[in-house]
């Protein structure tokens, strides 16, 4: 099984990159992807940029040049449910694109010739990932300690789902928007939703791992920033830990 890696900044994927062992290094479209053997499992791992086409034109790559059985994506989101802090985590369910919108032609939201207003993950996929969080937040001790110095304290983590688009949620009238005509959204970022069309296309599982950076408010860029330069990529790192551990004993 090769597992493909993604996130969408460079930050979400360093720490990873930096462990990945027996490494080659291959350029594709300005993307370096790099394969070689994570913890035991071989990988590749890439980060793709913002927004939905980087992402999907990344995650079409992977499954067609690299041939990987399965993806997880990993990054940071802005709440939408008040009940998520930063630090939280979402592993996704559904995902919307919150941007799509054809209408009169269509229902807003509907994926055009899929019939189809989201795209969603397995449960045996979502079970697995949301075992390797709990081992995450019982195992990871000294993260966690180092977490709870900056006030970020009581991780919990919640399947949602996710609404994608592009743009980067910063005003009060968008969230609030967003949530009114998406309730069921739990986070919003800004690629979830178009690897997952990606993977639906190709048949190719698709795992996507959230970490709340900001409230998707007007102080969301200060917040996002800083938690990504801080604490992104170790979150990544720690939770692929887990996730591989799981599924190399499988
Ligand atoms: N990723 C992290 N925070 C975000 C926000 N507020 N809006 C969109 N994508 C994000």
């Amino acid at each position: 099984m090769l597992l493909g890696i993604m996130g969408a900044m460079p930050e979400e994927v360093d720490q990873v990159i930096a462990c990945i062992e027996d490494k080659e290094i291959v350029e594709r479209g300005g993307r370096l992807y790099y394969r070689g053997n994570l913890y035991g499992q071989p990988v590749v791992a890439v980060f793709s940029r913002w927004g939905k086409v980087a992402a999907a034109t990344t995650a079409s790559n992977l499954i067609l040049e690299f041939a990987v059985d399965k993806i997880v994506f990993t990054g940071v989101a802005g709440a939408i449910s008040p009940e998520l802090n930063v630090g939280d985590i979402v592993i996704g369910q559904r995902f919307f694109q919150h941007d799509m919108d054809a209408r009169p032609l269509m229902r807003r939201f509907e994926i055009p010739l899929t019939g189809k207003t989201s795209f969603e993950t397995s449960e045996q996929n979502i079970l697995d990932m949301s075992q390797a969080i709990h081992n995450f937040l019982r195992n990871n001790k000294e993260f966690r300690k180092a977490l709870a110095e900056y006030d970020i304290k009581n991780l919990k983590m919640l399947i949602g789902d996710i609404a994608s688009g592009d743009l980067f949620v910063s005003k009060k009238e968008d969230k609030i928007s967003l949530s009114r005509h998406l309730p069921s959204v739990v986070c919003v970022e800004m690629e979830g939703a178009a690897v997952a069309q990606v993977c639906d296309d190709y048949h190719i599982p698709l795992v996507v791992v959230r970490i709340i950076s900001d409230a998707a408010d007007e102080n969301a860029h200060n917040a996002a920033v800083g938690f990504l330069q801080k604490y992104a990529g170790a979150y990544s790192l720690s939770i692929l830990r887990e996730y591989i551990s799981l599924i190399l004993d499988k």
